[in-house]
């Protein structure tokens, strides 16, 4: 039986990590840009973001075929079930936040790109929906720094308090 994640699972999970990062710094310290500068912040934004929508959907698609390997020693029954719930709030949020944000640029009905390609857009703009759609972005992301806080100190606390192989489990291989 495997005691790690597949490297494709380790290789993704760690990925999206580094994707959040810039996706988050990209807003964060745009305005210490000049505004010349912005169109090529928010490309890089919304790029990492489609990004991580894609990466979150195949990790998602992958997990259904592979089981998550055992952790040992075992959790309590109630530590798994809260981590299972927990991961489900990261698949749900990491695929919601970036799909509003698709929707948002679409319904602006101007012109924007992602990987410097034009994306698609509508013919005219939708204020209100996207006004909504702002609103919601901003709410997930902002609930997004609250929720990888949670499952980071999660995993520390397996590793440091619990000293089980949960963290281990995510960790790329060693070369041998
Ligand atoms: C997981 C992926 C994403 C994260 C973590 C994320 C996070 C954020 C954050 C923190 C902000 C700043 C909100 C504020 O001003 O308080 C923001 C704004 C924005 N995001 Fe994203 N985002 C993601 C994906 C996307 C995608 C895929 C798109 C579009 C294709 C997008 C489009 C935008 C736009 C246009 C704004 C600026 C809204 C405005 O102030 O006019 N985001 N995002
Ligand atoms: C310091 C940051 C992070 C640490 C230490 C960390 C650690 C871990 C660990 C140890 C696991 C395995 C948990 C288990 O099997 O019970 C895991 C799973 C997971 N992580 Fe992270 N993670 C971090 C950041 C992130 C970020 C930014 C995301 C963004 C989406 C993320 C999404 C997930 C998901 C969805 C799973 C569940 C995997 C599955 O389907 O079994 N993690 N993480």
């Amino acid at each position: 039986m495997r005691t790690k994640y597949t490297s494709l699972q380790i290789g993704i999970h760690w990925l999206v990590f580094l994707l959040i990062i810039v996706a988050y710094c990209a807003m964060e310290f745009r305005g210490f840009f000049p505004r010349t500068a912005r169109p090529a912040i928010n490309m890089i934004h919304v790029s990492c973001g489609i990004s991580i929508l894609v990466l979150m959907v195949t990790r998602l698609l992958v997990r259904l075929k592979f089981r998550a390997p055992p952790i040992q020693p075992k959790p309590k029954a109630m530590v798994t079930g809260m981590s299972h719930l927990g991961h489900l709030v990261v698949y749900l949020l990491f695929i919601a936040l970036p799909l509003i944000g698709i929707v948002m640029m679409y319904n602006r009905g101007s012109d924007w790109f992602a990987f410097g390609l034009a994306m698609p857009h509508a013919a005219e703009s939708k204020f209100d929906l996207v006004d909504v759609l702002k609103e919601w972005h901003e709410t997930l992301a902002n609930l997004g720094y609250f929720v990888i806080g949670l499952h980071a100190a999660a995993a520390l606390m397996h590793h440091y308090f619990w000293k089980d192989n949960t963290l281990l489990r995510m960790m790329p291989k060693k070369r041998s």
